[in-house]
């Protein structure tokens, strides 16, 4: 009988619940490609060493095999009844070949299996991030590149603070993916030991040949500590902290876009294809890719701390607890390869307004920095005493509500006599972005020649 406090929807008792709170198959099915990879390679070796017949192990290789055709076709029916992608596929495995699929999981315990599998997925998905990643970056610079020249404002405090171009904003992004691709790449080196063999907990007494294994299925060599191969996911930590760190990157992006997008701003415009209507405001064209990239920086950050809290007090080795590490992380690298997908193609769908950049590029008095370096190069006026002389200018063009550009060359010089008229070439924002020569600087010869190099570099 159903306990009557909260076994309204189960028709027996607590067995039912039992069930439900102990399945995993409704998320680590995702896992059993991964699951069929890791039993093959476990059982050749098996055959290899000696621990299973030759015949044996043809007849369980053959069965993965057409299960695996079976999970590809989508013909494959999961039992929640079997708890989760391992008993499933080993119950299959007795349907299709009967009793010698009991031997394959000689030398090993789910606990080694889990750990395999998960660490193959990470992996595999490590590799799918990069491509991604990589795409993005060339969508980035392509567009940098085409954009080396255009002058836009740079911000700090988000007030206009130096010109600065298009490119060089766009190229920063691509620094920053660029160390998300290598914070993944080092993930995967550091994860790329092969845990099975380690069996429940403590190795197993039958003669198997690690190495062996290991070698099969792309590791770089078996895990060294049979209780820290089935207990530790830091694998899985590295991995959505670097999807973290990229997520954020991306979310910040996508905040530009939404300001950009502003009619208020007016510096870019997306296409239909990645805004939406308002079902009232017929006028509104809305951002939602950009606000969802924005938005799912937030599931994925918390995918990490929750597994960072999963973890914390489990004694060594394996808790049931761990379970709880997959769907975190299966959702969280899903929405990281999507928001990826998203900016690539806002990228490269994005119009920037060069007139309107350009003129806000000046506005605010964002060559003042220019003006000051010129009475330090040119009248040699320590810098500090230059920033005076700058910010007194500055007061007396925000006074007339006029530029410094349209300050005549008396009212300059009523604050500093010496000034002569060649000061105007440095007052524009062309020739302001034109000076930043200094390396990793704004100036378009730097972004080019930057923008070049990543493309070449991404081939
Ligand atoms: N479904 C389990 C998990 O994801 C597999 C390992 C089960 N191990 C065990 N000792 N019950 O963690």
């Amino acid at each position: 009988m159903s306990n009557k406090m909260w076994g309204g929807r189960f028709a027996s008792g607590p067995d039912a619940i039992m069930e439900e709170i102990n399945a995993s198959i409704g998320f680590d099915y995702r896992l059993a490609l991964q699951d069929i990879a890791g039993s093959k390679a476990h059982v050749a070796m098996l055959a290899q060493a000696g621990i299973v017949t030759e015949a044996d192990a043809a007849a369980i290789a053959q069965g993965l095999d057409a299960i695996r055709v079976e999970i590809e076709s989508g013909t494959f029916v999961f039992s929640r009844a079997l708890e989760d992608i391992h008993m499933n596929v080993e119950s299959r495995l007795t349907t299709l070949i009967g009793a010698a699929a009991g031997r394959l999981h000689t030398a090993r315990s789910r606990n080694d299996q889990v750990a395999l599998d998960f660490r193959l997925w990470i992996r595999d998905t490590i590799d799918a991030l990069d491509l991604q990643l990589r795409d993005l970056q060339e969508a980035l610079a392509e567009k940098a590149l085409a954009h080396a020249g255009s002058v836009m404002p740079g911000f700090t405090h988000m007030q206009s603070a130096q010109p600065v171009t298009f490119g060089h904003h766009l190229l920063a992004y691509v620094e920053m993916l660029a160390r998300d691709r290598s914070r993944l790449r080092d993930a995967r080196v550091r994860l790329n030991e092969c845990p099975l063999g380690a069996a429940a907990l403590a190795g197993t007494s039958f003669p198997i040949d690690r190495e062996a294994t290991a070698a099969a299925l792309g590791f770089d060599r078996p895990t060294a500590n049979s209780l820290d191969s089935v207990s530790d996911r830091d694998f899985v930590l590295e991995t959505l902290s670097a999807a973290a760190i990229c997520a954020v990157h991306l979310s910040r992006f996508a905040e530009e876009i939404v300001l950009w997008a502003t009619p208020q701003f007016g510096f870019a415009s997306l296409s239909d294809k990645f805004t939406t209507g308002s079902s009232i405001m017929p006028q509104k064209r809305n951002p939602d890719a950009a606000e969802l990239v924005r938005g799912k920086s937030g599931r994925i950050i918390g995918a990490l701390s929750g597994l960072l809290i999963v973890m914390k007090g489990l004694p060594l080795t394996y808790s049931k607890d761990m379970q709880e590490d997959k769907e975190g992380a299966f959702d969280a690298l899903q929405s990281l390869s999507l928001c990826l997908a998203a900016m690539t193609g806002m990228v490269r769908d994005l119009e920037p307004d060069l007139a309107r950049m350009k003129a806000a590029a000046g506005a605010g008095y964002a060559t003042a920095t220019d003006l000051a370096d010129w009475l330090v190069r040119e009248l040699k006026l320590p810098f500090r005493e230059a920033h005076h002389v700058t910010g007194r200018l500055v007061a007396l063009a925000a006074g007339k509500n006029i530029g410094l550009d349209e300050l005549t060359l008396a009212e300059m010089q009523s604050v500093e006599p010496n000034i002569r008229d060649d000061v105007y070439a440095v007052l524009g924002v062309d020739n302001s972005v034109a000076s930043r020569t200094s390396y990793g600087g704004a100036a378009p010869s730097n972004v080019r020649a930057q923008a070049e190099n990543w493309l070449a570099r991404l081939k």
